[in-house]
């Protein structure tokens, strides 16, 4: 079991809860948690539900502000979760969500072309988060169980490295593997820094404020890493905000390339004896954010937007995009600032009540619609 975390008294959490919704009547936590609700849950329940919103009070100025703790929480708290999912994904209420990866008809003739746009090579990344059934969601591990799930992955990793066509190396994080025992797969903090820079590793998470107070960062560095294929283009994360976040990513012109690709590892993985997702029958992939829900995808490219940045900020990126359907983020990924060149990374924000096939569609059309505002821009 993870570090225990007191759970305030009823008074308190709620004179909590009256005082963010205050600061920021956006807080999707604090809008949905009632107290009648949390009253009619036993003291077990209560204590974990408190684990899940923890983040949302601790961080008055999170859109969602909760994370899910076990895959079942969707489920044990759905008077709660259900009401902060409809409401960020903007759906009816009773939605049910479908997984579809056929993009053979999308774009021209499931090529996503982006040179007819008049674009050139973009670097391009498709990812989903993934966590597994047998396992407690990253906020809930403690180190032993994610010394385990690390040495578990490792399994599958050895399957893929076996493959001809994948091979691969990996990188991981632990200082140890507990009690003494050497992680063969050590890399130092040089490696790691030239792994962040290179977008195939991920950054310091317990710089994270949202991720560190829900519990997500705690034991960092311990069961942190990712698996690289030989080719560079494939990338399994392990232990960050999701169990697993498995990724394509190259620079290219055709966006359904990282799209397929992505899906033959998916299933590599998911045929692996031992990997089973966790999934919930409205929810479709569980993920630890309820943004993530759904297909766990996010599809993103990073484009120069230079008239729309001309402030060096993603301000007016953010408002062009915002009606577009696109989350605009840095050159480092969430929370980091934009290039220097005008650089943003931009990603459709619908994850959940989508199918994969029309969110790699989207992110075409949102490139299309994004450089016409940038040409507007330049009139
Ligand atoms: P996630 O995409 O998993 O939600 P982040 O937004 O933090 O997480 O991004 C993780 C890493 O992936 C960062 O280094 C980010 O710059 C990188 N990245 C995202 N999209 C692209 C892209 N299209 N090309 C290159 N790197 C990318
Ligand atoms: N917990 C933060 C919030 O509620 C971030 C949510 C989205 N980002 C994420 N990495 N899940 O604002």
């Amino acid at each position: 079991m993870a570090a225990a975390v007191e759970t305030p008294m009823t008074d308190d959490l709620f004179a909590k809860v009256d005082e963010v919704k205050q600061a920021n009547p956006d807080n999707r936590c604090t809008k949905y948690l009632t107290r009648e609700y949390y009253e009619s849950l036993d003291d077990e329940q209560k204590s974990l539900l408190y684990r899940c919103v923890k983040t949302g009070l601790d961080n008055a100025d999170s859109g969602l502000g909760c994370y899910a703790m076990k895959p079942s929480d969707y489920e044990t708290f759905a008077p709660f979760f259900d009401k902060v999912i409809y409401d960020y994904h903007g759906a009816e209420e009773g939605s049910k969500h479908v997984t579809d990866w056929d993009a053979s008809t999308v774009g021209d003739g499931g090529v996503l072309d982006v040179t007819k746009l008049g674009l050139e090579e973009l670097s391009m990344r498709v990812r989903v988060g993934r966590n597994l059934k047998s396992f407690n969601l990253p906020g809930l591990m403690d180190k032993a169980e994610r010394i385990r799930f690390e040495q578990m992955m490792l399994k599958a990793f050895e399957k893929l490295q076996a493959d001809a066509s994948y091979g691969g190396k990996v990188y991981s994080l632990s200082p140890d593997w507990g009690e003494g025992v050497a992680n063969p797969n050590l890399i130092d903090d040089e490696k790691y820094n030239e792994l962040v820079k290179a977008h195939v590793m991920f950054k310091d998470m317990d710089a994270d404020p949202y991720l560190k107070s829900a519990g997500i960062s705690s034991d960092w560095p311990y069961g942190r890493g990712c698996w690289q294929s030989d080719d560079g283009q494939c990338i399994i994360w392990f232990g960050e905000e999701d169990q697993l976040r498995i990724m394509c990513m190259k620079r290219g012109t055709k966006l359904n390339e990282v799209f397929d690709r992505l899906k033959v590892i998916l299933d590599v993985v998911e045929s692996i004896e031992g990997l089973e997702f966790a999934k919930s029958d409205n929810y479709g992939y569980v993920t630890s954010c309820p943004s993530n829900l759904g297909t766990g995808m996010r599809a993103s490219v990073h484009i120069k937007i230079p008239m729309l940045t001309k402030d060096g900020t993603d301000a007016k990126a953010k408002e062009v995009c915002k009606p577009l359907g696109l989350s605009v983020r840095g050159t480092g990924g969430e929370h980091t600032p934009i290039g220097a060149d005008g650089t943003v990374d931009i990603s459709p924000r619908a994850r959940l009540f989508i199918k994969e096939r029309d969110i790699i569609a989207a992110l075409y059309v949102g490139i299309e619609n994004l450089m016409a505002k940038e040409k507007e821009a330049a009139e």
